[in-house]
């Protein structure tokens, strides 16, 4: 539980007001667009191919957004994701008044990547894709970025030390040395932790060490438009061991020679200040307009769905399965790889299965899956019970590595195949939320789903009848509008 002070109802600035207009009139446009979205990054959907391909080039630039109401101001959000990045602009109401999208335009430094320079210009691509007449009136932004993508910068100009190591690197010379500092299975005992980065970091650099400063990706973006170096948000500083509950890195980190680079971290969805002078001006953002502390791309997809209560969850059905719950507690457990973040007043718990929508793709072409998914009868049970992965090994909600994936018997009939897989999903899913219920977790009420199987209404109709439990679509799900509404809820707090 976290100290009582924090459990005033106001701090729970999740809570945005539940919009009658929400989030705007044109809900199915933005469904439409995800679905595109989706589509292309392979994860898997159900969805007719050639509606969605005649709708495809004007519904960007026609449809999906209102103008906001005159005197309204407006939030910004940027989402930098595995590979692209877009922003969200929306009004009070959570209404998306703009929206867009880049790819990283990739700059080679000899042989590597260079991903810094990538994601500063598509940082500056973003504003300046931001309509003109609508920079006025933007009261805050807010940035979030892949979770544990680290970069060390000089202190004093936040130039770039070495190159960043990604989200999906990892440093198995620093884990030996992370796992003698830190309690057993903490999250930091993993080689892609921003801790094992940090240390491979000092234990390779040669000079200069003491005029480093550690970032994550949204923090270092941040920065170009706040100027203040060192700021973090508990969300991204979770996996360099930055402990939420008491607000405080842990003694064992702070006794760290390199524990000098750590951040300052503040809630997600705070003010570091106002932009700075040049930003606006080149820009055209007010002068009273904040930067606010972001979160990870994961967690701000979870917030773009507006689940605020205990008990409201969010399943994510794309190529694998991922489970997040608001709980009133923390849990914690290395077995399942379940893990906690804070949000507030709450924690935000959740576990990852290895199965999904990639098993799906195996073995059915998305028009099969489209086809027999409409032959289902979703109210009646399927005898056919499977274990459906791509590949050996499940974590959550079962924790065996050996565990071989198990699609047999396969009948004759593949509408019955498919109705017996899609219901050992739901299965394995609701499983899931016994077991974080099981670890101390609150107990879940509600699902809301987002991904490409959030699609299949034949799935959702399953899904409820094995989770007993109402399930439905996010209508938002974009990491973007997540990073928005953090910094509506940045511009709320200084308003106060
Ligand atoms: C796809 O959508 C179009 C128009 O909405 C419709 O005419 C067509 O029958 C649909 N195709 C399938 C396979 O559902
Ligand atoms: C990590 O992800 C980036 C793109 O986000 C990709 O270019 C790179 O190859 C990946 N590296 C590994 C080790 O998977
Ligand atoms: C650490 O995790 C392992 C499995 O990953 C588990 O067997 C063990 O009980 C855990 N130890 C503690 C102290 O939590």
């Amino acid at each position: 539980m976290l100290p009582s002070n924090l459990l005033s109802p106001a701090a729970n600035l999740f809570l945005l007001p539940s919009t009658s207009c929400s989030p705007c009139n044109h809900v199915d446009e933005l469904k439409f667009i995800n679905a595109y979205d989706l589509h292309a990054s392979g994860i898997w959907i159900s969805r007719n191919q050639s509606r969605r391909n005649r709708r495809r080039t004007t519904m960007r630039v026609e449809m999906e957004v209102v103008a906001p109401q005159a005197g309204n101001r407006l939030y910004l959000g940027m989402d930098f994701g595995t590979s692209g990045a877009r922003f969200a602009l929306i009004d009070k109401e959570g209404a998306v008044c703009a929206e867009g999208k880049r790819d990283y335009p990739l700059f080679k430094n000899d042989e590597t990547i260079d991903w810094a320079r990538s994601w500063k210009t598509t940082l500056f691509s973003l504003l300046e894709d931001v309509p003109n007449h609508y920079r006025h009136l933007v009261a805050s932004i807010s940035i979030d970025g892949t979770s544990a993508t680290t970069i060390i910068v000089d202190s004093n100009t936040g130039q770039p030390l070495s190159k960043p190591l990604l989200y999906n690197e990892t440093c198995p010379d620093a884990l030996p040395l992370v796992k003698s500092i830190a309690p057993v299975n903490h999250t930091v005992c993993s080689a892609s932790s921003t801790l094992c980065k940090l240390v491979s970091w000092w234990n390779s650099a040669d000079s200069n060490k003491e005029y480093a400063t550690l970032l994550h990706q949204a923090d270092w973006l941040l920065w170009f438009l706040h100027g203040k170096l060192g700021v973090s948000d508990y969300n991204n500083a979770l996996k360099v061991g930055y402990d939420p509950e008491i607000e405080s890195y842990p003694p064992w980190l702070l006794a760290q020679p390199y524990s000098m680079l750590l951040p300052h971290v503040k809630a997600p969805g705070t003010s570091i200040g106002y932009l700075k002078e040049d930003i606006r001006s080149q820009f055209g953002f007010p002068n009273d307009c904040i930067a606010c502390t972001g979160t990870t791309d994961s967690i701000a997809a979870f917030l773009a769905a507006r689940a605020t209560m205990p008990g409201q969850a969010v399943t994510s059905l794309g190529s694998t399965l991922a489970i997040k719950l608001l709980s009133t507690n923390r849990i914690d457990d290395a077995r399942f790889g379940v893990y906690s973040h804070r949000l507030d007043n709450m924690w935000l718990v959740g576990g990852a299965s290895n199965t999904g929508g990639a098993v799906l793709r195996q073995i059915f072409t998305d028009k099969q899956l489209e086809e027999l998914s409409k032959q289902i009868n979703p109210m009646k049970s399927s005898p056919l019970d499977y274990y459906p992965l791509t590949s050996i090994g499940e974590r959550f909600p079962e924790a065996d590595p050996q565990m071989a994936p198990r699609l047999h018997p396969r009948p004759e009939n593949d509408v019955e195949y498919l109705h017996g897989i899609l219901e050992s999903i739901a299965r394995i899913e609701g499983k899931g939320y016994r077991l974080l219920k099981d670890l101390g977790a609150t107990q879940v009420e509600e699902v809301l789903t987002a991904g490409g199987g959030s699609k299949n209404e034949k799935w959702t109709k399953i899904r409820e009848r094995v989770l007993g439990l109402p399930v439905s679509r996010a209508s938002q799900t974009e990491a973007a509008y997540g990073a928005a509404l953090l910094a509506l809820k940045g511009a709320r707090l200084f308003m106060q």
